[in-house]
């Protein structure tokens, strides 16, 4: 990486990036559209305006809005042939135009895995077709953020409403709850299980997983940030929530139910793999896994999925979809 490098976003997305492929030492400073935030990493943070009488290189953008930033940079007359977009509510194919300069700026091997991101722009008219009147439980600010993996849970939902495929739901990785909410909208009628430690990873996987370069220290860090009273306050059916604090597979003993739908998000390799394990056999025929990050830059994830492959000798019903994590549903 050479050259003077500004870095658009501080957010979650950024504790995903930053030392693992971008190192902070290269950043001039960072952008963001709040004016409160002045300080990121030790580095100053600017408004958007700020870059105009500024000499730039690159700027790399970490935000889920980058088609907003697009055009916010436009307006202000940025120079947009110097914008990297790592993710976003667009097509980084068709943003970043010039992949060569992606590749001098942040390296063959992360260049590759930005080009490999198929994001779609988010549900507009054009697929609001889509939307069932009777299984719309999504709010616009969710569906501005994943629209692919959102709408195929709407979709995934009908189909084991329309079968009766029997089960109670669950979630294993929670975090603050935020996919979590649509599951327990969607089922009102079934037991939710919240799976987590509510506190982050369990420290010997996370060491393991930041040594083998599939994740960094904020990223560890920013899942450190939530409490079980912030999730509950999301749910719409209280009483089907049973909260499931501490390490899982541990935290799952004794209970003896079968799954009709289950959301895997815990990022790596060995979690995720327990999860398989331990889910799989209890799913309901016509039932649904969803594993999220599994075409992602957290590596352990699709590792995890191969390796319940080739152990148990059984190959999967997968289906990968291209919302913004590389979602993979599996059906049993
Ligand atoms: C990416 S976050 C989940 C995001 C969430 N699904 C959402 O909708 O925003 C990953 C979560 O998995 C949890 N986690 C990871 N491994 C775990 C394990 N083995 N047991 C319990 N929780 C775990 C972490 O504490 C973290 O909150």
């Amino acid at each position: 990486m050479a050259g003077k490098i500004y870095f658009w976003g501080t957010g979650r997305l950024a504790g995903k990036i930053l030392d693992r492929w971008i190192p902070i030492e290269r950043i001039e400073a960072f952008i963001d559209n709040n004016p409160n935030k002045k300080e990121y990493f030790s580095k100053k943070v600017l408004t958007p305006e700020d870059l105009i009488d500024k000499e730039y290189d690159a700027v790399i953008v970490c935000t889920l809005g980058s088609k907003e930033i697009y055009n916010q940079a436009k307006k202000i007359g940025l120079d947009l042939d110097k914008f990297i977009f790592l993710y976003g509510n667009c097509c980084l194919k068709d943003i970043n135009e010039d992949y060569s300069f992606v590749e001098q700026i942040v390296g063959e091997k992360y260049a590759k895995v930005i080009e490999k991101r198929y994001h779609v722009v988010r549900g507009t008219e054009a697929y609001g077709v889509l939307c069932f009147e009777n299984t719309k439980y999504l709010s616009d600010s969710y569906m501005e953020t994943d629209y692919v993996r959102i709408k195929t849970f709407e979709l995934v939902v009908k189909e084991i409403r329309k079968k009766d495929i029997k089960g109670e739901v669950a979630e294993a990785g929670v975090f603050r709850g935020e996919f979590a909410q649509y599951i327990n909208k969607a089922f009102p009628d079934r037991k939710l299980y919240l799976f987590d430690t509510f506190d982050g990873f369990d420290v010997n996987e996370a060491v393991s997983e930041k040594k083998n370069g599939n994740c960094t220290e904020a990223f560890i860090e920013a899942y450190k940030d939530t409490n079980i009273m912030s999730v509950l306050e999301k749910m719409d059916n209280l009483d089907q929530i049973v909260v499931k604090q501490g390490f899982f597979p541990a935290s799952a003993e004794g209970i003896n139910d079968s799954f009709a739908f289950v959301s895997l998000d815990m990022d790596f390799e060995e979690s995720i793999y327990e999860g398989i394990k331990y889910f799989y056999p209890k799913m309901s025929e016509g039932g649904y896994i969803f594993i999220h990050d599994y075409n992602s830059s957290l590596l352990g994830v699709e590792k995890a999925v191969d390796r319940y492959e080739i152990e148990t000798g059984r190959g999967l019903k997968k289906v990968p979809i291209p919302d913004a994590n590389g979602t993979l549903v599996i059906s049993k």
